[in-house]
């Protein structure tokens, strides 16, 4: 069957589904040229009615809108054959339907069977590891890029350190270390999550063994031993002079910049070099840590008491089911079955620092470890309200990037990461035209 759709957006009924479908409408009234000529799209989910319901409701939202009305296909996560019908007409699948650990597999399955090329929103590290473990020879072998994890977890992040990587290359620096530090600014209508995203986090919490028990069978290449000074990891309340009290960064982030390094070290995010002739250099590895930044000693207190109690219930069975039945007692409010509103979503946004060290040669020093870090800079990557103002407008373009560059040989085949299948397109230039910005701080 030929591919009939450039695009398909699976769980186009959801939170997320719904504001991505938006956001395409958006773009292409306000950016048509993002878009390929003669491009075609569908939206897809379980219940026809609902998706009709979603186009009848956007449609008059955007008469500007110049790409033609998408279709509506019905795929059901349990109907193999429908996922396989969905996956052999699309060129491209946004999958949108989570929690991932659930509902992924069938579909990054039948994507990689019909070669269709794949983003998702998973902010689940051992969904993405477990995925990349099973499919990434099968994916190459039928030239078909997944990738997971392109929202807010963990584009910013992910794409940002590269960034951080090139900046320093340009210099003729060697990086070895960033930190990365994590802000989100709230308005007075306070900050709301959806349900899945927390039933995601619940699970997440849970299946920690399953991930380290996935590393231990790895056939990556692990990450070599730090070749400068060793890069100091704040395991507790601590507070930074410029940025302020920060934790642990809890989410995704660390583990897919760590899985992108891997795959870069193991050569899986080469591309196919006859065609790009002189693609760019590959970028080197470093030590990364990753932090929440906190506006008070209040909320660091907040924030341990709700922790503790989440991670204690979060181990056992019992406990997640009592996590799941009262997000927003367990929550602070923050997660609920109600969606945000639109107050909510305008009222904040994210910024994430990427402070990075290294040393001012080419190439790292023979002694480095004993040698003072004397080169320095720190990037910044900005954006709206992060799971569904910022997230529709990134999985968009990473969409509309592998619908536009897979063909030419930038992006390479396989299961990966943002950073390991974007390194070599525009992808940061893409970003930055949609409100996530990227860049250096003097
Ligand atoms: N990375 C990020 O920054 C980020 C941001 C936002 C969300 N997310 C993730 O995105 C995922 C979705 O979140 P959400 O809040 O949008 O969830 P949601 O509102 O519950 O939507 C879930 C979607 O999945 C569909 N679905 C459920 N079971 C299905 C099945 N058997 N077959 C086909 N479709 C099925 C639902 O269809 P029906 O309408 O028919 O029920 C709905 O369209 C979560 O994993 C969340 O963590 C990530």
């Amino acid at each position: 069957m030929s591919k009939l759709y450039d695009l398909t957006i699976f769980g186009a009924t959801g939170l997320t589904g719904k504001y991505i479908v938006k956001h395409v409408y958006e773009l292409a009234s306000a950016q048509p040229d993002m878009f390929p000529s003669e491009f075609a799209w569908a939206i897809a989910g379980r219940a026809t009615g609902k998706l009709q319901a979603i186009v009848d409701e956007l449609e008059p939202m955007f008469p500007s809108c110049k790409i033609p009305r998408p279709a509506i296909l019905v795929a059901n996560i349990v109907r193999r054959e429908q996922l396989d019908h969905m996956a052999e007409s699309s060129k491209v699948l946004i999958n949108a339907v989570g929690p991932y650990r659930f509902t992924g597999e069938y579909v990054v399955r039948s994507c990689v069977e019909k070669q269709c090329h794949y983003v998702d929103v998973t902010g689940e590290p051992e969904f993405v590891e477990r995925m990349q473990r099973t499919y990434h020879h099968q994916a190459a072998k039928r030239k078909t890029t997944i990738v997971h994890s392109c929202g807010f977890d963990s584009v910013p992040t992910d794409m940002g350190v590269l960034m951080v990587k090139r900046l320093y290359q340009a210099k003729g620096w060697t990086p070895t270390q960033v930190e990365m530090f994590f802000r989100l600014r709230t308005g007075p209508a306070g900050l709301r999550g959806g349900y899945a995203t927390y039933e995601s986090a619940v699970h997440g919490f849970g299946s920690v063994e399953l991930l380290r028990e996935i590393r231990k069978v790895s056939e990556l290449t692990q990450l070599p031993r730090p070749a400068g000074p060793k890069l100091k990891f704040h395991k507790r309340l601590s507070k930074d002079k410029q940025l302020g009290y920060h934790v642990p960064f809890v989410f995704a982030d660390p583990s897919i910049v760590r899985l992108s390094q891997q795959l870069f070290l193991t050569g899986y995010a080469n591309c196919d070099d006859k065609l790009t002739s002189g693609s760019a250099t590959m970028p080197p590895t470093v030590q990364f840590a990753a932090y929440s930044l906190l506006p008070s000693l209040w909320i660091a207190l907040l924030y341990f008491i709700y922790g503790f109690v989440f991670n204690f219930l979060a181990a056992s069975p019992w406990g997640r089911q009592l996590l799941l039945a009262y997000p927003e007692t367990f929550s602070a409010g923050v997660f609920s079955r109600d969606h945000p509103s639109q107050e909510q979503l305008d009222q904040t946004s994210f910024e994430i620092t990427l402070r990075s060290k290294g040393f001012q040669t080419l190439t790292m020093p023979s002694d480095a470890a004993h040698q003072d870090l004397n080169a320095g800079l720190t990037a910044v990557v900005h954006g709206p309200e992060p799971g569904y103002v910022a997230t529709p407008r990134i999985i968009v373009q990473c969409a509309l990037t592998l619908l536009s560059n897979n063909d030419n040989g930038r992006i390479p085949v396989g299961v990966l990461t943002p950073s390991a299948a974007f390194w070599n397109t525009n992808l940061i230039d893409r970003l930055q035209e949609v409100g996530i910005t990227f860049e250096e701080r003097c």
